[in-house]
């Protein structure tokens, strides 16, 4: 036990770069945002300065109009593409155009919660809160303008599950032309059997291509992209988010902004709802641009339990549908539905476990009064990192590591665990 806490800190530092955590040597150089609010997470069990020091760092890439980007590219590095300059944004430091599930909310509420030095936590906290608040208000203002509910997500980076088979009818829409040459880094550093395939990155960089073309401009971005999706996981997280941002707002903002926050809330969960999919017994993302729902089952389909949206019906029948998968698989909870054709146990976010997600669902599960199955959730994530170290992602079916090794995010994940 302690060997595995004291190797999870030891990734954290060995992948700090200096206030900023990169995700993983070589294959990720870079600060990624999502990545980086489980890490403060991480890091605030034994280091709370450098907790507040990796948000405030991440912070340094946000935009005048409240995105967060995905990628802040605060040091130069061959080892990925596409680097900066194939967003080309002018930002100082350099940074990607699209953002990625707004788990930060979340997280700087609990680096505030569990924080021992309170004058310290509170100042942090007083400072990053109108940027937390910027970008919530950048995600309605930019994603969802007409006020629908759901928030629309651009590019499959966006909803940081880029090859889930969630998303295959609607990326058959998108062409696999480019401007920009495709010259991957990614199968360089990590067996290509476990990345997305070349069709893939070709489609991912068409999008990129065509909102290079919109001037990065939110609205022409949402009017231009051939890929447009309520995607379950960043509208479940975008959900949680705003009601941890309403706690914060009680202590570090105004009862106007507080009144904002609610109108998002009530907003939002009326959006969640019409996710659910009463025969699967799930929530499954939506094709904004032609209405279809999404015909796979994938682990994004329960965080609405982690964005405490679900009826107690919901909640039962969800449950119910994670117990069927896990007749199926060794360990909890594949990407993908693992009676699923498009299931691949190897293949990035198309089967294998990640042990951010298996963390905001067994925070869901014990919301929902499903305790036990939440600690068994907990328990195969902290057995799989226990067994083979702090992974990427790891195999459903035998527990087998894969992807990249000493994972910051796998990492802070076993110390929130305990
Ligand atoms: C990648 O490049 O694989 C990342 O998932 C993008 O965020």
């Amino acid at each position: 036990m302690t060997d595995t806490l004291d190797r999870a800190r030891a990734t954290l530092r060995a992948n700090d770069r200096g206030g900023y955590t990169v995700p993983t040597a070589r294959l990720y150089p870079f600060q990624w945002n999502w990545d980086s609010a489980f890490v403060a997470m991480g890091f605030a069990t034994f280091d709370e300065a450098r907790a507040w020091r990796e948000i405030e760092r991440l912070l340094e890439g946000q935009w005048g109009d409240g995105l967060i980007p995905q990628i802040v590219f605060h040091a130069p590095s061959d080892n990925y593409f596409p680097g900066p300059e194939v967003w080309g944004t002018r930002h100082a430091p350099p940074t990607s155009s699209i953002t990625q599930p707004p788990v930060l909310a979340p997280a700087a509420r609990r680096v505030l919660d569990t924080a021992t030095n309170h004058g310290e936590a509170e100042a942090r906290m007083a400072a990053i809160y109108p940027a937390l608040l910027g970008n919530h208000r950048w995600w309605q203002r930019a994603r969802d303008p007409l006020r629908t509910g759901l928030v629309a997500t651009l590019h499959p980076w966006e909803t940081g599950m880029d090859n889930s088979p969630a998303w295959d009818r609607a990326m058959a829409r998108v062409p696999t032309t480019t401007t920009t040459v495709v010259r991957r880094r990614d199968n360089v550093h990590i067996d290509p059997a476990m990345r997305p395939r070349a069709e893939d990155y070709q489609r991912f960089i068409h999008l990129v291509d065509c909102f290079r073309d919109a001037g990065w401009d939110p609205a022409r971005m949402l009017a231009a992209s051939p890929f447009r999706v309520a995607d379950t996981g960043t509208v479940a997280i975008l959900l949680r988010a705003e009601q941890d941002l309403l706690a914060l707002s009680r202590r570090f903002g105004s009862a106007a902004e507080q009144a904002e926050i609610a109108d998002r809330i009530a907003l939002q969960r009326a959006g969640i709802a019409t996710l659910w999919n009463e025969q699967a017994g799930i929530w499954m993302a939506r094709d904004l641009i032609d209405g279809a729902p999404a015909v796979v089952g994938t682990s994004a389909g329960f965080l609405p339990l982690y964005a405490h949206a679900a009826e107690a019906e919901q909640s039962r029948r969800s449950a119910a549908t994670l117990t069927r998968w896990a007749e199926k698989v060794r360990f909890l909870v594949p990407s993908t539905d693992p009676a699923d054709a498009a299931f691949e146990p190897l293949r990035y976010w198309r089967g294998p476990i990640w042990a951010v997600v298996n963390w905001m669902i067994a925070d869901g599960l014990d919301w929902a009064g499903q305790p036990k199955l939440a600690a068994r959730v907990r328990a195969d994530t902290a057995t799989l990192i226990d067994t083979a170290g702090p992974w990427e992602y790891f195999d459903a079916t035998d527990g087998k590591e894969a992807g990249g090794a000493d994972f910051s995010w796998t990492a802070a994940i076993r110390l929130l665990m305990g």
